[in-house]
């Protein structure tokens, strides 16, 4: 099925926008400094999920660090699924306990690395096969 490209140039930190992708939403998101911090300060062991769900990583690890959730050499954007883990709603970006998402169906919290934190979904939001095609284009699929 054909790609999609997405222009975030005018996404601007702290915004996110929901585009969709083989019908379903991809949630493109500009993180301020602070969730990124955020996002990195939470140990694994903390995480219900540690597989950073991340068809892209070329590295060896697979785990659900920031650096390994984040798009590669461009932390502050996080590209996602926006599926809901658990049974599939699609989750409310800015809100949740942690500053993520927040799913209403079944109150899930997701953080600001799209990870599970709270509730009742299993894995942490999963993330699209991308790349940036330059500076402020992103192919997602
Ligand atoms: Fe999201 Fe159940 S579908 S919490």
């Amino acid at each position: 099925l054909a790609s999609t490209e997405v222009d975030v140039s005018a996404i601007a930190e702290g915004q996110a926008i929901t585009i969709k992708w083989r019908g379903r939403p991809v949630f493109v998101r500009h993180r301020t400094a602070k969730e990124i911090e955020d996002a990195k300060a939470v140990p694994m062991s903390e995480l219900v999920d540690t597989d950073a769900r991340n068809p892209n990583l070329k590295g060896e690890s697979t785990e659900a660090t920031d650096a390994n959730r984040a798009a590669a050499g461009k932390e502050p954007w996080l590209i996602m699924i926006g599926t809901c883990t658990h049974l599939g709603c699609v989750p409310i970006g800015l809100s949740g306990d942690f500053g993520g998402w927040f799913c209403p169906c079944h109150g899930s919290h997701y953080d600001t690395a799209g990870r599970i934190r709270k509730g009742p979904a299993p894995e942490n939001l999963h993330i699209p096969p991308y790349e940036f095609t330059n500076d402020t284009t992103i192919r997602i699929g």
